[in-house]
């Protein structure tokens, strides 16, 4: 009897067994169901391997773009290529289904089980299950071998992170021990705008992958987790700001608009396309009812951002001021310090109090400082908003009174160019950044070097090693 029961038990386990290994199928209700198909880990990759040669933004054939899932589903000349629940009635179906079939394109063509893949992944509703932390390149740590440049620049508002941009991440240092405490890794290869928000409680940051995608991460920094990562156009974007509640950014982009997004649904609330050239900088006033940008264009724009019209040009770019790189926000007034080419940092008012004139005067400008030594690439105000900091293509950063100009300090902050500065917000330091990718932190008093290090962890590879002995013997 209790043989019978044992042998009873392992026949069982074997149908078991036999169940499970011999369909990747769930059993339920004593009906067999199969696992719905994923668009994330079984459409993505034949997308990736036999249509995104020819269907990305870059150059789309038949304006179909596959990179991501609105895009696939927004469709191509011929409208939508995926019709959800009918995979009977979709374009995509019929050009991959045919003998032979017309996609891909002159390629092997995909296999039955592929196709059928597709067929129910539609029939199912054609749904995206991309997980939230997707954009993280699997976990692993960029490796560098040579020195990346440094574009970007952060403190947490309460002083113990200096967050840096590297290749496709952020490296976050302890500011007392200058350690790296985080890597935050994304999708990103190019990190251009690093800011801290809702009292340091959220990281964004901007960039891009050049002439794929522009993207917007949120980071929570209680968890160092990537909270959302927004794309949104075909190119790095520049210039990230946070609407004072902290649910809007703006961003500028190579595409020469201005955009505003909502944060949580992800939804564009604003296309500004009245610039004419890239821009880099966005900021918001500081009641969050407009924003202003600059561009290479020369121009500094005032944007209502509920209407998305265009409300003021803040300077008057007649005066030839050249390209302007950067701007910064007064930490609590509505005034806004423009950099670039023409070596002078710019404070104007946002708002305008005199009317414009015939000669287009520069009404708005509350003062003009002393000229830099090369085009000026970053700025930055302290966050008491007395000072601010330039860093210019001289490869010197310096510290200004705000109030009357006066120069407080001079530093070497770089060998080549400083493109990321940023005050301590104790005011006590500043930390810049440039071509040749070591971080300095100075005395923001006395212009003093406190501390000089590589923004990341180079490896020599081994094919390196052997050129260096190589050199060394000859
Ligand atoms: C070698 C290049 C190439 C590859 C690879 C390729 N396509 Fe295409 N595809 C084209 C071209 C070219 C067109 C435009 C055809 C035309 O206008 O006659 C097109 C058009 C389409 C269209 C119609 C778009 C529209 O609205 O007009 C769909 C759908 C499509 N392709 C799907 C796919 C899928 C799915 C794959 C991968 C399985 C794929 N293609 C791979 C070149 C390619």
């Amino acid at each position: 009897m209790g043989i019978s029961i044992l042998k009873f038990i392992s026949y069982f386990a074997l149908i078991l067994l036999c169940v499970f290994l011999c369909s990747p199928s769930v059993i339920a209700d004593g009906h067999i169901k199969e696992k719905p198909v994923s668009y994330y880990t079984q459409i993505v990759p034949i997308l990736k391997r036999s249509c995104q040669g020819c269907h990305h933004p870059g150059d789309p054939n038949g304006d179909l773009i596959v990179t991501s899932y609105d895009e696939l589903k927004r469709g191509g000349m011929a409208g939508e290529a995926i019709i959800s629940g009918k995979p009977d009635d979709s374009l995509l179906i019929e050009l991959i289904s045919g003998d032979p079939p017309a996609m891909p394109q002159n390629q092997e063509p995909l296999s039955k089980e592929e196709i059928d893949l597709f067929r129910r992944w539609i029939l199912e509703g054609a749904k995206d299950d991309t997980p939230a932390d997707a954009d993280v390149m699997d976990g692993e740590n960029p490796i560098y071998t040579v020195p990346p440049v440094i574009s970007a620049l952060a403190y947490s508002p309460d002083g113990t992170s200096l967050a840096v941009s590297g290749v496709h991440e952020v490296l976050l240092y302890d500011t007392k021990t200058f350690e790296i405490k985080a890597r935050l890794v994304g999708k990103a290869r190019r990190i251009t705008s690093i800011v801290y928000a809702d009292a340091g409680k959220v990281l964004g940051v901007a960039g891009g992958s050049p002439a794929q995608f522009g993207e917007i991460q949120i980071w929570d920094t209680a968890t160092n987790k990537l909270t959302k990562a927004i794309r949104s156009t075909y190119d790095t974007i520049y210039g990230l700001s946070f609407s004072p509640d902290t649910k809007r950014v703006a961003i500028g982009s190579s595409d020469k608009t201005v955009r505003v997004i909502s944060i949580t649904d992800e939804k564009e609330l604003v296309k500004f396309d009245n610039h004419g050239d890239w821009v880099f900088g966005t900021v918001f006033s500081t009641d969050g009812s407009h924003f202003v940008s600059c561009s290479r264009d020369t121009a500094l724009k005032l944007v209502e951002v509920d209407t998305g019209s265009f409300v003021d040009d803040v300077n008057s770019s007649n005066k030839g001021y050249g390209e302007i790189n950067a701007i910064a926000r007064h930490p609590n007034a509505d005034q806004v310090l423009s950099v670039g080419e023409d070596r002078i940092p710019r404070l104007y008012r946002m708002f305008r109090q005199t009317r414009r004139d015939v000669g287009n005067t520069d009404f708005n400008l509350i003062r003009a400082y002393e000229a830099q030594g090369g085009s000026i690439d970053a700025v930055a105000f302290s966050a008491d908003g007395r000072k601010f900091a330039v860093g210019s293509s001289a490869g010197e950063a310096r510290i200004y009174n705000v109030a009357d100009g006066k120069r407080l300090a001079s530093m070497q902050g770089d060998t080549v160019g400083v493109f990321a500065l940023a005050f301590h917000p104790n005011g006590t330091q500043l930390a810049t950044g440039g071509f040749d990718g070591k971080i300095r932190i100075f005395d923001a008093n006395s212009g003093q070097q406190l501390n000089i290090f590589m923004s990341v962890p180079i490896e020599t590879t081994a094919s390196e090693e052997v050129t260096l002995a190589v050199s060394g013997m000859t």
